[in-house]
């Protein structure tokens, strides 16, 4: 049975990799099993400097998921570069995305440029935060704006790029065009999409920032279609995610036309989370006679 798959011209050992902002750095679940056993990882949202994230409450949860506006908290990339990742490629065998934010078309530059000379395997560009002030969704959603970061990380970058899109539009296909035009190598897709909670007692916003993403369960039917729509618009791969909390969620991403997978908030319930759903997908390969994981990528049977 074959579980490895190529991805922009990088070998993972299976499909499943952990969604960026809820793994931390992958060494975390170190005290669960050995990361590893997964095809990768995509690490924190990273800024050039430093980000403290927004006021809190910034999480809270909501029926079939959760909604979050983190803002980027992470630790600069110079400490990823300096502390995370050495740990992480003299540790662990599975592959390391970079996932990468920034304010401006330059600070994305920056980013890449930085990242250049370095053991990471794959740039993940967050143009899709709904969470940040500048740049993040704003970007995302406006296919001008999505072309020219795509052109500005792909100009710097030592790495194939995945560009991360906004579920927040109305055609997700025409920033999927965009990226693909612009060079990406590939895409991902879904982040989260902005959603909102009030306390009926007290009339206020549950989150500090008003609003947050949603994310869990509750996006899947949206994202899997989002998937299904893009596989059919671009040549290039996609990485799919939005609920995934099971082996066949994860077919069903495949399915749909995802080569890779990404667990997220499902992580945040079960630690082992990703570690099942790689599990899951063998099991259904087993129970399906699938030889080759790459069998089922696209091969939903449309009505
Ligand atoms: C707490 C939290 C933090 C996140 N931070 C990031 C981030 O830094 N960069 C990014 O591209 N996506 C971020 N995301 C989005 C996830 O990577 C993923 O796209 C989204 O949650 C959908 O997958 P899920 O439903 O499996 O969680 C975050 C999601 C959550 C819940």
């Amino acid at each position: 049975m074959n579980t490895k798959v190529n991805f922009c011209g990088i070998e993972f050992d299976n499909p499943v990799l952990t969604a960026s902002g809820t793994y931390g750095f992958g060494l975390e679940y170190d005290q669960y099993y050995n990361i590893s056993q997964l095809g990768g990882i995509s690490v924190k949202g990273l800024t050039l400097k430093e980000r403290e994230g927004n006021p809190t409450p910034r999480i809270a949860e909501t029926y079939g998921g959760m909604l979050n506006s983190v803002g980027l908290q992470n630790p600069g990339v110079e400490t990823f570069k300096s502390f995370y990742l050495p740990k992480l490629k003299a540790e662990k065998t599975c592959k390391v995305i970079a996932n990468i934010a920034g304010s401006t078309v330059e600070d994305y530059a920056e980013m890449a440029r930085s990242l250049r000379d370095t053991a990471v395997d794959m740039l993940e560009v967050n143009i899709s935060c709904p969470n940040v002030k500048n740049g993040g969704m704003a970007f995302g959603t406006d296919p001008k704006m999505v072309e020219t970061i795509t052109k500005a990380v792909k100009s710097e970058a030592a790495q194939p790029v995945v560009m991360k899109l906004s579920p927040n539009v109305t055609d997700i296909t025409e920033m999927a065009r965009a990226a693909e035009s612009a060079g990406a190598d590939g895409l991902s897709l879904i982040n989260t999409l902005l959603g909102m909670k009030i306390d009926v007692r007290t009339r206020r916003p549950i989150l500090a920032n008003n609003m947050g993403g949603y994310s869990g369960p509750g996006v899947k039917p949206v994202a899997v279609r989002m998937v299904y729509q893009v596989a059919k618009a671009v040549k290039i791969p996609i990485i799919g995610m939005g609920g995934i909390m099971n082996g066949e969620d994860a077919v069903e991403f495949m399915l749909a036309g995802a080569s890779l997978v990404m667990v997220g908030t499902a992580n945040f319930t079960d630690p082992f989370a990703a570690l099942k759903v790689k599990n899951g997908i063998i099991d259904y390969m087993r129970r399906y006679g699938v030889e080759d994981v790459n069998e089922l990528i696209g091969a939903v049977i449309p009505n």
